[in-house]
């Protein structure tokens, strides 16, 4: 221990109210209220829910356990990142590399995720300022929202740009005042607002009368009934599969390695198994009643269900930046419903953007030794140039191929990899020891079963379906048109060389100071 004197103290989080919230404000987020109600139309509604449950519960809420659980036990060692918890699990020299992917994979989505968190910011901005509001057709919008991203004829970036810088200062401010000054407070009071912002949004539309008398089938109840009636056909479709726990992965911040580094500033004693469920149900509320019942059934009463689905497929976050604006400028004090819905996503954004940071903050500060300033300085410089890309080549898939890897591949991987190390490495006996230390609850015994053989054969059974199907155009970039395909590969060259640079990083941290816990 002596040559780690230097060491700082690590953090830790003031209240358990405070480390759910900030859990639960990592999970609900931009995820729940763009994504989800794309997702959900585009496979089938209904048809949807029943692979989504299933993830749910098998994929999910045992990775949570094991991340939660994870996590508290690197934390004793003083130790907050994927790099550092693997190997304390896996007595492998490999082990510090393969969680490379729990800090990296989180930034990946940081760098494209806070462009569109902007963007919530500029809209609840221009909301104040009735600026969306005079428009009365989808294509009026659409012209709008290209104008904001630059690519409109006349568009210009420049106020994208400056709701950008916004942004990017207010996570980084955040995270400089750390766990429990930044993140904690700040999850504190944002989630209740957005509980609240939610339950008057959902109020309103399910509140909705028939606006138009030409579709009187276009209504509350048949908005609800699209998402709620189970359309069983869909379900031999793999693709729903894949979807539905993308979503799960992308929605709960699993498989990230946020949640190892949220709860390595637990105490030892502390409940992880209760708080997990709570950060978790609060998720699942957030997006399948809030998120399910505002976005779908808005869009269905005011376009009718086959539209929504044909909205929903026209674009990622057509939903949330054209129809909904689109249904505020028809509604009873549209202004108002407007800057509530982007503020919520604001709100929701921010509390999980800053999430994304912490691991490698984590890594900086345990792994590095490196100071506050000299870890956030650093990150910041980092993800300001990162964040160029989708941003400038925002016209060239850049963005999708950030989510491609960072919200879809990586996410799955880390968490196959992850459930093994701690149901197969670590041993399911000793890792249900550790998940019920300091438990308020007990597991039920079916889930020693579902983490050490469902879970992990659930997930690679998803990512042979995926090689089978897809991995063919993703590594040829089929699916981008030949002009854009030398952008798309620099980007990649980008991406392999940061985690490349992260190895290297990893490897010098471990050589400069050898002594660590787990070996001894
Ligand atoms: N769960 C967040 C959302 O639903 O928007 C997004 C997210 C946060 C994804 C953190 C991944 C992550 F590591």
């Amino acid at each position: 221990m002596a040559k780690e004197g230097k060491r700082r103290v690590r953090e830790r989080w003031t209240t358990r109210l405070g480390v759910i919230l900030a859990v639960a404000g990592s999970a609900v987020g931009l995820g729940n209220f763009l994504r989800f109600p794309v997702q959900a139309a585009e496979n089938g509604g209904g048809a949807f829910m029943i692979p989504y449950f299933f993830a749910f519960f098998l994929l999910g809420i045992p990775l949570c356990w094991v991340e939660w659980s994870m996590g508290r036990y690197g934390g004793q060692l003083g130790r907050g990142s994927a790099p550092a918890i693997f190997s304390a699990f896996w007595k492998s020299p490999v082990a510090k590399y393969v969680g490379t992917l729990g800090v990296i994979g989180p930034l990946i989505i940081f760098f494209y995720y806070i462009y569109i968190e902007s963007w919530t910011l500029g809209y609840a901005v221009y909301g104040i300022f009735g600026k969306y509001m005079g428009f009365s057709t989808q294509g009026e919008l659409e012209a709008f929202l290209s104008q904001y991203q630059g690519l409109g004829e006349a568009g210009t970036l420049l106020p994208a740009y400056i709701f950008f810088l916004v942004t990017f200062a207010a996570n980084f401010i955040i995270i400089y005042l750390g766990v429990s000054r930044g993140i904690e407070r700040v999850s504190k009071v944002a989630m209740p607002i957005l509980a609240i912002l939610g339950l008057i949004l959902a109020v309103r539309v399910l509140t909705l009368a028939t606006p138009d008398m030409a579709h009187p089938d276009w209504n509350v109840n048949n908005g609800l009934g699209f998402m709620w009636n189970p359309n069983l056909r869909m379900l031999g479709n793999a693709d729903v599969w894949l979807a539905a726990a993308g979503q799960i992965f992308f929605t709960m911040s699993v498989g990230m390695g946020i949640i190892l580094t949220y709860s390595s500033y637990l105490r030892r004693k502390d409940d992880v198994v209760l708080s997990s469920l709570s950060a978790s149900s609060a998720n699942g509320f957030m997006e399948v009643i809030i998120g399910g019942s505002v976005v779908i059934t808005a869009a269905c009463v005011f376009f009718g269900a086959s539209e929504t689905v044909k909205i929903a497929e026209s674009g990622a976050v057509n939903l949330g930046f054209v129809t909904m604006p689109l249904i505020f400028t028809k509604m009873l004090g549209g202004q108002f419903f407007a800057l509530i819905w982007f503020a919520l996503l604001f709100i929701a954004g921010i509390t999980s953007s800053i999430s994304m940071l912490q691991p490698a903050i984590a890594f900086m500060e345990d792994e590095l030794r490196f100071s506050r300033h000299k870890s956030v300085g650093l990150l910041a410089l980092i993800c300001f140039v990162m964040c160029q890309f989708p941003i400038l080549g925002l016209k060239r898939g850049l963005l999708d191929d950030l989510d491609f890897w960072g919200g879809t591949f990586l996410i799955v991987l880390f968490g196959l990899v992850q459930v093994v190390i701690f149901g197969w490495v670590f041993g399911m006996g000793r890792g249900w020891k550790e998940l019920h230390t300091g438990a308020d609850i007990r597991i039920p015994r079916i889930y020693r079963f579902i983490i050490k053989f469902v879970t992990p054969t659930y997930i690679a059974i998803l990512l042979v379906v995926w090689f089978i199907q897809e991995s063919f155009s993703v590594i040829t970039m089929d699916n981008y048109p030949p002009q854009d395909r030398p952008y798309i590969l620099v980007l990649r060259l980008i991406l392999l060389a940061l985690f490349g640079g992260f190895c290297y990083l990893i490897h010098y941290a471990w050589k400069k100071y050898p002594v660590r816990e787990e070996t001894t």
